[in-house]
């Protein structure tokens, strides 16, 4: 299959191809605000098994269902106030409301469970493409299942070329990190998983918010858990990585003892310590991901920096610890990308 780059700015034509595509129960990559997405009509099976097939991701890990308006009742029931306090706080934007299924959309879509995950984008493209194609669009991100997620074309390109028939080609993704999402099941809030919005910022909507207790666990495959996510790999570069949270003189230390062992160690620090890891040797990999404490900027360049280190083609990466606080959405992808590989030096 030929992979069409489409630049939604310079070529609406291929924009209402795009529209076209997904009535036609084709998927089509998409950006919205967080991070790229690969989408399909939400309400048909065909579509569905598509975005599965083309990221080889496991059928029980159900899919967010995209919605351009406000309209949650169409797709959930059960809603609470405190939902729409949610949706008021926080749409157009990156969190996901889990609901109790009404059962319109596909089952595949939500995995066969009873509930659905439902988010209003804050992007131009995604909100024109929901409305153009006339359905909810149901869309993971845009990757292989496993490898980090895509926060640009570019990127998105490099894992589906060849199986997707078009790429809409937006901006990088604003926000860099997925959204945050939260069970609203039984007007029992839990965050399933940490983003852009944080728990302290739910907290000051919905006060009884609780963090899941999983959410920064290994989870074993059987294990039951109230998000499948959790149950798979996510965000990994091709490499080993390790996550040192220690000062970067240790860190120092600690790339001497290893240096002999491999052939292109990388190292992803901030901004403040790039100079003193480069004067430690030209051929370290060094990627300098953002201003120290910068959530922001940290977070908007953490999948593309681990993606960069496996252009370098890498052999082991370390990371320093950005946060302390791992359920920090930063430090929960980093923890999840090293398989929970942190040390203390
Ligand atoms: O920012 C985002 O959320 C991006 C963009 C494209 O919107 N999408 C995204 O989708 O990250 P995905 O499929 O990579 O992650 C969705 C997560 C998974 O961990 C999945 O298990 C969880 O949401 N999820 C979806 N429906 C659920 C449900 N009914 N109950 C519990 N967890 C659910
Ligand atoms: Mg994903």
């Amino acid at each position: 299959m030929y992979t069409e780059i489409i630049d939604f700015y310079k070529n609406k034509n291929g924009f209402y191809k795009c529209v076209n595509a997904i009535k036609e129960n084709k998927v089509v990559v998409f950006p919205t605000e967080t991070v790229y997405g690969i989408g399909g009509n939400a309400l048909e099976k065909e579509a569905v098994l598509k975005i599965f097939e083309v990221k080889g991701r496991a059928k029980d890990n159900p899919l967010i269902v995209h919605i351009c308006d406000y309209d949650v009742e169409k797709y959930a029931t059960n809603i609470s106030k405190d939902v729409f306090k949610l949706i008021n706080n926080f749409w157009p934007g990156p969190l996901t409301i889990i609901l109790k299924n009404k059962n319109v959309v596909s089952k595949e879509t939500t995995g066969g469970k009873d509930t659905i995950a439902l988010r209003m984008p804050d992007n131009e493209i995604a909100l024109e493409l929901i409305k153009k194609s006339g359905c909810p669009i149901a869309a993971p991100s845009a990757n292989i299942s496993g490898r980090p997620s895509g926060t640009n074309a570019k990127r998105c390109f490099e894992d589906l070329n060849g199986k997707v028939e078009f790429i809409i080609n937006g901006f990088d993704s604003k926000i860099g990190l997925e959204s945050t999402v939260i069970s609203m099941v039984d007007n029992n809030p839990i965050i399933l998983r940490t983003g852009y919005i944080s728990f302290e910022k739910i907290k000051k909507v919905i006060p009884n918010v609780k963090l899941y207790s999983k959410i920064n666990e290994k989870i074993l495959q059987n294990e039951d858990v109230m998000s499948p996510g959790l149950k798979y790999k996510h965000y990994a570069p091709k490499c080993d990585m390790v996550i040192i949270n220690s000062s970067k003189e240790k860190i120092l230390n600690y790339l001497n003892e290893i240096k002999s062992i491999y052939r292109n160690i990388g190292i992803l620090c901030v901004d403040e310590h790039l100079e003193f890891y480069k004067n430690f040797s030209e051929n370290l990999n060094v990627i300098n991901i953002g201003k120290k404490h910068n959530f922001t900027e940290i977070g908007r360049n953490l999948f593309e920096s681990i993606r960069k280190f496996d252009d370098f083609n890498c052999d082991f990466i370390i990371s320093e610890c950005f946060f302390q606080d791992f359920s920090n959405a930063v430090m929960n992808r980093l923890l999840r990308a090293s398989s929970y590989n942190v040390i203390t030096l």
